[in-house]
């Protein structure tokens, strides 16, 4: 049977019943600041990445991999990892490996709580800030197509880890000289563990892994590592949207060090 659409209430500050406030707000702080930080921010990245993405050149700098490329799934991807790849794709003909690979981070950041919030005022305005009025006439949320595939997010959560754990292993292959002997150190070094360390955290203080860790318990006294393992993603937590920011920056870093690197523009100072 057919079902019938019933008509929505209206919503928003207008409908009837709501105060009748002429101004569209009554806020004298600079609220548009957040919001537009966040589209300036958000947009620079998204151009730098797209950018990075269909290079398709300059992403390994012996030992350093870009994270915008790892892992490679491409057998025309250039040798790294002294011979430890992960080649399970033939050739892509001359298409990009990170194209493939970057859906999964990029998922991740796309539906993550925080970054909602933040695109969702940014670029949409709804609404721009708490107490201004958003200027669509009707509210939906995320209980329709698209928005309502934003609950896919917990299901990103564990490529996520997948991915956090790749990384890592990137990070101490930076340990390893360009001829691969182990026991060295550069700054590229330095800045995949500062990159891995940001990865991490903002992964680890995630919403979907907090409810994981530490939900669907009725009583905490019964599960005592599950509670310790929740109060401490829940410290992290606190701090989600300042990991979401760093470690976005991180990951650029990272790449545009690699890139630096890899295109004999700089020249890695070696430390041991
Ligand atoms: Fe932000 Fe999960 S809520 S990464």
């Amino acid at each position: 049977m057919a079902s019938i659409e019933r008509p929505r209430p209206p919503a928003g500050v207008h409908t009837p019943g709501r105060a009748a406030i002429p101004a569209r707000h009554l806020r004298t702080d600079r609220w548009w600041l957040a919001p537009t930080v966040t589209v300036v921010v958000l947009t620079a990245f998204v151009v730098y990445s797209t950018w990075r993405a269909f290079a398709n050149a300059d992403y390994y700098a012996a030992p350093y991999v870009s994270p915008f490329y790892s892992p490679c799934l491409a057998s025309d991807c250039v040798p790294m990892r002294g011979g430890a790849d992960l080649a399970v794709f033939g050739p892509w003909w001359g298409i990009s490996p990170a194209l493939i690979v970057l859906i999964f981070p990029l998922g991740f950041r796309l539906t993550c709580y925080y970054y909602r919030k933040a695109y969702y005022r940014g670029f949409w305005s709804a609404p721009p800030a708490c107490a201004v009025a958003e200027p669509h006439a009707r509210y939906t949320g995320e209980t329709r197509l698209p928005l309502v595939l934003q609950n896919v997010h917990r299901y990103f959560f564990y490529f996520a880890l997948a991915f956090a754990v790749i990384l890592s292993y990137d990070a101490a292959l930076g340990f390893r000289d360009p001829a691969g002997h182990w026991g060295h150190m550069g700054l590229g070094t330095l800045v995949l563990l500062a990159n891995i360390a940001l990865i991490w955290a903002y992964t680890l203080s995630c919403h979907s892994c907090r409810h994981i860790v530490g939900g669907r318990l009725k009583h905490f006294s019964r599960h005592p590592v599950r509670y310790r393992m929740w109060t401490w993603v829940s410290r992290l937590n606190a701090h989600h949207m300042a990991l979401a920011w760093a470690s976005l920056v991180g990951v650029a870093v990272a790449d545009l060090y690699v890139y630096l690197v890899a295109s004999g523009a700089f020249a890695d100072p070696r430390f041991f």
